[in-house]
């Protein structure tokens, strides 16, 4: 089960790790299933690769569930979408308090239906004294709309004189996103073959490596999360520099 596991280097771990769980819809027709069946099932993808992440020592990992443009799927799958979401959280809790994982959301969760609302922030609440790593869930988000509530903000501060806009920088601006006190994503992960952002992380990315795998969201298990991390650290991030001023330990 744990293939891969013992090769990774533990020093060099991405801190945060972000994966758009793609492919629900095609795993469910190739079993011959309704759209539903693929989303169900892909709640053992989220346990393996929450488990997985919580136990090398990730700091951060952050799921994209839904995003803005889902809304725009058919009324039955957004229903479904909702109640799943409340009967995970729910039966999920055990594992967030067994493996000390604190969960956070991120997106605009005040629009999405009541129950799974107060679903949340019961579980936010529950897990609020966990410290092993941080599970952020992108709920009703996107890269965009993160970017514009921080300039609604920051445009409030400058109009009230709390911030001057001279002054800011980029460690500023990283405080008005809903990912504010966490470090940028280093891996980005997107199963299920397509090679898109879709609107997701877009400031947080901006020095990511991204991963993609054909592996369908539900099949993905800590198996292949140790091979995405693998391959992330044979990679030579050079962040603007030239190879030669990289002093990294080459041993891929
Ligand atoms: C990802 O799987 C889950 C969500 C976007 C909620 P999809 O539902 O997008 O699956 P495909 O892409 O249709 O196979
Ligand atoms: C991205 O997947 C959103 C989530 C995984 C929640 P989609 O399947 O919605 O993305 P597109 O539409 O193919 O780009
Ligand atoms: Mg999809």
């Amino acid at each position: 089960m744990d293939t891969h596991k013992e090769k990774i280097n533990l020093e060099k771990l991405p801190r945060h790790i972000a994966i758009i769980m793609d492919g629900n819809g095609r795993w469910a027709k190739k079993h011959n299933q309704p759209r539903v069946f693929g989303h169900q099932n892909g709640v053992n993808a989220v346990r393996e690769s929450a488990e997985a992440s919580a136990e090398l020592g990730v700091e951060v990992l952050t799921l994209y569930a839904f995003s803005t443009e889902n809304w725009k799927r058919p009324e039955s799958e957004v229903n479904a979408l909702m109640e799943l979401l409340v009967e995970s959280i729910h039966g999920e809790i055990n594992t967030l308090m067994d493996n000390n994982i604190r969960l956070n959301t991120i997106g605009d969760i005040q629009s999405l239906p009541e129950k799974c609302h107060d679903e949340l922030l019961s579980a936010i609440h529950k897990t609020r004294n966990n410290s092993r790593m941080v599970m952020n869930v992108a709920l009703n988000y996107s890269g965009k709309w993160d970017i514009t509530q921080a300039i609604k903000k920051i445009a409030r501060g400058v109009k009230n004189g709390e911030i001057h806009a001279d002054n800011l920088d980029c460690q500023d601006v990283d405080q008005y996103l809903s990912t504010a006190g966490m470090p940028d994503v280093e891996l980005m992960i997107r199963t299920s073959g397509e090679q898109r952002i879709s609107n997701f992380l877009l400031w947080q990315t901006a020095y990511a490596e991204f991963y993609f795998t054909p592996v369908l969201w539900p099949d993905f298990s800590k198996k292949h999360l140790y091979e995405a991390i693998l391959n992330y650290q044979c990679r030579e991030r050079r962040f603007g520099k030239i190879s030669e001023q990289i002093t990294q330990d080459k041993q891929c």
